[in-house]
């Protein structure tokens, strides 16, 4: 692949209407939800990305029936005791961004493990958004720079204060099942991000998907507000 992106993150969408299709309840839409997550992790190893995020809960998504929010971090207190350590065991770095503070206690601790687990790992980075906004993100790296008493303030410091201070911007965000909006999610670091938006609910996503996407960023001009070069 001539141009690889070092950070993909994916809106992971269609979840309920994969399930609604095969009249199954939403939680079986999440369950075959983690295992498409589980290819894209697979598939983006293999390739060399460097990094992958995956909105998983947003600061929205309190909004939705108690057992369903219930079921969701049950997964994902799961998914830390289970592939999450097989993934630290192969040398991958495991993060979560979002307000965790909010979530079930079991979950955060399984959380709290894994990262802990993972410190010291040098393979790709997998971030998991959970309780997470964009507007909140910003208002929070605001709030860590007023409190500092920091007065010269610039695009670099901002940044720092970001959850993913010092990481990369996703070069490409994926969204599935054909939505074409961000909805508050990596509002600072989208701002040169290439969009792929897929007709693929979530849980159909796989290592074809994967490559399909690589392939549309191959194709992409990506000029930060210059002009194409000639060379
Ligand atoms: C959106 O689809 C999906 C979510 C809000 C949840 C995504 C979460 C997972 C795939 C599981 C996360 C678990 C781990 C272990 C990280 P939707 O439910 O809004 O789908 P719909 O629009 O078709 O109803």
């Amino acid at each position: 692949m001539e141009k690889l992106p070092r950070h993909i993150a994916f809106i992971m969408d269609g979840n309920g209407r994969w399930a609604k299709k095969r009249l199954l309840p939403r939680k079986a839409g999440h369950r075959q939800g983690v295992k498409a997550l589980e290819k894209v992790v697979d598939a983006c190893e293999k390739r060399g990305v460097e990094m992958v995020t995956f909105y998983a809960f947003s600061t929205e998504n309190w909004a939705r029936p108690q057992d369903e929010i219930d079921a969701l971090f049950d997964m994902v207190a799961e998914f830390a005791d289970t592939r999450l350590k097989e993934y630290v065991a192969r040398g991958l770095r495991i993060m979560f961004i979002g307000d965790l503070t909010a979530l079930p206690e079991k979950t955060r601790a399984a959380c709290a493990r894994i990262v802990d687990a993972a410190k010291d790992n040098k393979g790709m980075i997998v971030n998991i958004a959970l309780n997470y906004g964009g507007r909140d993100e910003i208002l929070r790296a605001v709030k860590i720079i007023v409190d500092s008493g920091v007065k010269e303030v610039d695009l670099d410091t901002l940044s720092d204060c970001m959850y993913t201070g010092g990481l990369p911007d996703p070069d490409v965000i994926v969204r599935s099942s054909g939505e074409k909006r961000l909805s508050n999610f990596m509002l600072w670091q989208a701002a040169y991000s290439e969009f792929v938006f897929l007709d693929e609910l979530w849980p159909d996503f796989d290592e074809k998907t994967v490559d399909a996407v690589l392939l549309e960023y191959s194709k992409r001009d990506r000029r930060y507000g210059s002009v194409k070069r000639l060379n």
